[in-house]
């Protein structure tokens, strides 16, 4: 009886202590979607709900909320970077759009960018003073699919009713981007100028791809249901062409990238996943990992989960719901990854056939700039030749400069190893890392200065960016 009435006394205790840190581990309600978590005192799911609220019911709410969800993001943006555009007209992308000029990064406490290079990562992390923190979702809690304004005005049912794109078109790539096949390099742009989609595709490339090839190009141009776009309630499109969902292409515009984004499916709870920026697929043949993050390891897989996982943001439970579409390995992943993996990087004329630069045209700059990727600031330890990527992962350690916080709905932590991206054709693909926090090359000169502790000189910056815009 004894012993029975203290195993009694223990087990209510355990439960106590149970129930206690069930509490101190409930998520800050303030950051839960109010669709997809609605808030509850449960402790936090890896799932999403499957309980939807009439689509008409959470449209008002949206549309109510649009104006100040969009305004403070506005505010975090215009805190952190100087958003007004600068350009260099004499450096244009294939088809002719500016590149961007930077550093767009505002520095705090009237620090400059010389006594920044100087201070070392803890310093740095003690004076609040980083300019490069992860950049979060326009609406980090709902998170999903978000495409330019400008590619919107050519696919209206891209919109959605909730929220806008965030940053300037002058930090996009332009739209629509040129094509080039590995294959064709003697056809030049083969999109002609022309935003590809389902209704001109075949005119375009009958004659020029092969029949296995365009297949799959029809496949990557289809729309197929997804988190954001799709028949059900829970929704964010009030278009019927939306509601059919989105298409490889819309992201992956003519194989490059339109700079849409949305956020990364691998991780929980919500506050901890990354915005990433659309990849372009240019030259996905030479590469060996696949996603900023997962790591898959071809381009088969990679096109097969892409609309079973990222679609629905990793959750195949609401996959099932929405309308998961499963591709068929041998005849359509193959079929569009043969197409995937003949998007060739633009030229570079300035590069010989090891991916070096040809002294005989570069100048002055392009080439000490080329002298310091190798030397001094040692890039080339991951960014290799002929492609400027090691197929590696690498752990920058970027969490040594700040505190861990949340800001704009994100949790700001460690985030681990990310694949190196090839730097081939990179002038064309604004803005920079996973999560397109770095709006210019410029920005990317000065991020790595810190992260590597180089203290580069201005001059130094420069020809590293000059060298950068060749590639
Ligand atoms: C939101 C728009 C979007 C859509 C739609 C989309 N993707 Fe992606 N794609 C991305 C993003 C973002 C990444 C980077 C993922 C990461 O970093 O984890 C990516 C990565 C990839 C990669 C790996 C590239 C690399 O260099 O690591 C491939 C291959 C790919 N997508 C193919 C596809 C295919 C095939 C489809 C259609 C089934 C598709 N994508 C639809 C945004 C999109
Ligand atoms: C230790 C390995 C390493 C070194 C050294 C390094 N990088 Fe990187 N680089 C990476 C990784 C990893 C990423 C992706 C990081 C992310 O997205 O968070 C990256 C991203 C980039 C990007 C953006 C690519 C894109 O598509 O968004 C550019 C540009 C770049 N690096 C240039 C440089 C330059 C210039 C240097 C030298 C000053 C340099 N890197 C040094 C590993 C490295």
């Amino acid at each position: 009886m004894k012993t029975s009435r203290r195993i009694q006394v223990v087990f209510v205790a355990v439960l106590a202590t149970i129930s206690v840190s069930l509490i101190l581990v409930s998520p800050h309600s303030d950051a839960q979607s109010t669709q997809k978590q609605p808030q509850s005192s449960q402790q936090q799911s890896s799932y999403m709900s499957v309980n939807e609220e009439p689509f008409d019911v959470v449209r008002a709410r949206d549309k109510a909320n649009k104006a100040g969800v969009m305004a403070a993001h506005q505010r975090l943006l215009e805190e952190r970077y100087n958003l007004s555009r600068r350009v260099d007209e004499n450096v244009r992308m294939t088809r002719g759009k500016p590149i961007p000029v930077g550093p767009t990064a505002r520095l705090k406490n009237g620090v400059t960018w010389e006594q920044l290079g100087r201070m070392s990562p803890d310093e740095i992390r003690d004076k609040g003073v980083f300019p490069y923190l992860p950049l979060p979702h326009v609406n980090h809690p709902v998170g999903g699919m978000v495409f330019p304004q400008t590619e919107i005005k050519a696919l209206a049912r891209l919109q959605r009713f909730d929220l806008d794109f965030d940053l300037p078109d002058q930090f996009l790539p332009e739209f629509p981007p040129a094509m080039f096949l590995t294959t064709r390099k003697d056809l030049g742009d083969v999109s002609k100028g022309q935003l590809i989609t389902v209704n001109n595709y075949y005119e375009l490339f009958n004659g020029i791809l092969n029949p296995k090839q365009l297949e799959g190009l029809r496949l990557l141009l289809t729309q197929f249901p997804q988190q954001q776009f799709n028949a059900t309630a829970d929704r964010k499109t009030e278009r019927a062409d939306g509601m059919l969902g989105v298409a490889c292409f819309d992201c992956h515009v003519n194989g490059h990238t339109s700079g849409a984004f949305h956020e990364v499916g691998d991780i929980r709870p919500q506050e901890n996943r990354r915005r990433i920026e659309t990849t372009s697929l240019r030259g996905v043949n030479i590469q060996r990992l696949f996603g900023s993050q997962r790591a898959l390891k071809t381009v088969e897989d990679f096109t097969e989960f892409e609309q079973r996982a990222a679609y629905f943001d990793g959750d195949p439970v609401i996959a099932t719901k929405k309308g998961v579409n499963i591709l068929e390995r041998g005849s359509q992943v193959h079929f569009m990854s043969e197409f995937e993996d003949i998007l060739d990087f633009p030229p570079a004329p300035k590069l010989n056939i090891y991916g070096k630069l040809d002294r005989t045209k570069a100048t002055e700059s392009e080439a000490r700039g080329e002298d310091l990727f190798f030397g001094k600031a040692n890039c080339s330890s991951c960014h290799t030749p002929p492609f400027y990527t090691d197929n590696q992962m690498h752990d920058l350690e970027v969490e040594r400069f700040f505190k861990p916080r949340m800001e704009g709905g994100m949790m700001m932590t460690a985030q681990g190893p990310i694949k190196t991206f090839p730097l081939r054709g990179i002038k064309e693909s604004p803005p920079y890392l996973h999560d397109g926090r770095l709006l210019t090359l410029e920005d990317v000169v000065e991020f790595f200065n810190l992260v590597q502790q180089l203290n580069l000189s201005q001059q130094e910056k420069g020809d590293l960016v000059a060298f950068l815009r060749v590639l």
